[in-house]
């Protein structure tokens, strides 16, 4: 090593702003989901940002965008650092940007003082974490991960009627960058991210250590019955799916999340066929996120909303069906990983504590893969998946701080 690298917080600070001027809304957020124009654009900025540092940009089937720092060794498999940089319909400035352009500004600290390391440092980019345009989230690293895309992905639709290979063709297009194979060997992953959630903020620690995720399950469900004249039709004669659906987020409501503290239930898009003010629908959809820390719990409730549904479909008359569209059970990170954080934090004088992630994030597939690490920041009011999400500089610093400083130690810094 020659110099000892540094984050460069005013630089830093300024990406972020560059980037959530990509698909920023009118109330301070960004829309800038995944595959569309905005994301195209986002890929593309951070391609010529690397091309102007002399890192090689790479992209593999499912659109996983790679940047590279060499090593002089070419035959060690290289450190992976990043994020997503797609995000919600509403979603904020910093859920998965940060992690990217922390990403970056560790390469570029790296480059800044002509750090020379045997192994190759690399930011990616994952494609389609956030799952709220094409299901499943996380697409990008789950692909990696498993080594292949998955050919029912494909077919997936956008609540806008796209069809995910279309977009995904489109956007690997957009970008003239040589195309890797999905899946190559990594030494280890990190990725920083905010907390989105009030725990660091609340006790003033700017440094979480993740100590892993949560379980999620997210089911697609279809209830169908008949569509009827609203004004004519009596109760006997109906086979409504609304009043189907209404009773079993009623019973949902009731006993999920207040009887079990740590489960996080939540139906976040119901829709309804035809939608005509003056018919009983046909057909009522609405989607399912269910989470909890403990794999046996989250099936034992996966199963009695299932039998909820069933009932009470059964005793409305209505059809059913239930598709689950993510299930991704809760996963633990190594230990050393969470020594290594907790020991660059040392290093860089922040103080720091353990913390679970009850969101997932793209960390949780590359854990099959690689030794993994996440560092978390604290946000304001814990509030995210909101277009007022934020994080304070001197946090945004503190994050990168260590991210470097646990890319060092991986990396012989
Ligand atoms: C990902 O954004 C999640 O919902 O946890
Ligand atoms: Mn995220
Ligand atoms: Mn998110
Ligand atoms: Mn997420």
């Amino acid at each position: 090593m020659i110099g000892r690298p540094a984050i460069r917080s005013e630089r830093l600070l300024e990406r972020l702003d560059r980037f959530a001027a990509i698909g920023a809304t009118a109330r301070g957020g960004v829309n800038r989901q995944a595959l569309t124009e905005g994301d195209r654009q986002a890929r593309a900025l951070l391609t010529e940002l690397a091309g102007a540092r002399g890192f090689h940009v790479r992209q593999d089937e499912a659109a996983n965008l790679f940047l590279r720092r060499d090593g002089t060794d070419t035959a060690l498999s290289p450190l992976l650092l990043g994020s997503h940089l797609d995000t919600q319909p509403t979603g904020g400035r910093f859920d998965g940007a940060l992690g990217v352009l922390a990403a970056f500004e560790v390469l570029e600290a790296l480059e800044d003082a002509s750090v020379v390391c045997e192994r190759a440092q690399e930011v990616v980019v994952w494609t389609n974490e956030e799952g709220s345009r094409f299901a499943p989230g996380a697409m990008g690293s789950q692909a990696f991960a498993g080594g292949s895309l998955p050919a029912a992905w494909r077919d997936a639709r956008s609540p806008d009627g796209a069809r995910l290979g279309d977009e995904l063709a489109a956007t690997v297009a957009a970008l003239p960058v040589p195309i890797v194979p999905l899946g190559f060997p990594i030494a280890a992953y990190l990725e920083l991210h905010i907390e989105q959630g009030p725990v660091l903020e609340r006790e003033d620690i700017p440094v979480g250590v993740v100590t892993g995720i949560q379980g999620t399950l997210w089911l697609d469900v279809e209830i169908e019955g008949q569509a009827a004249h609203a004004g004519t039709t009596p109760l006997e004669f109906r086979r409504d799916p609304m009043r189907t659906a209404a009773a079993a987020m009623a019973a949902f409501y009731r006993t999920i999340m207040p009887s079990d503290p740590e489960a996080r239930f939540t139906i976040g898009r119901i829709a309804s066929e035809p939608g005509s003010v003056n018919a009983v629908p046909e057909r009522v959809r609405l989607t399912i996120d269910l989470r909890h820390p403990d794999a046996a719990v989250l099936a034992s409730l996966a199963g009695r909303i299932e039998d909820v549904l069933r009932d009470v479909a059964k005793e409305g008359g209505c059809q059913l069906s239930i598709r689950r569209l993510v299930d991704m059970p809760p996963t633990a990170f190594p230990e050393l990983m969470l020594e290594r954080v907790e020991a660059s934090a040392r290093r860089a004088g922040l103080r720091s504590r353990r913390i679970v992630s009850g969101a997932f994030h793209d960390a949780l597939y590359l854990a099959r893969c690689a030794p993994v690490a996440m560092i978390f920041c604290p946000c304001r009011d814990g509030i995210s998946h909101n277009e007022a999400e934020y994080v304070e500089p001197r946090h945004v610093l503190a994050g990168a701080t260590v991210l470097l400083e646990t890319a060092l130690s991986l990396i012989g810094g």
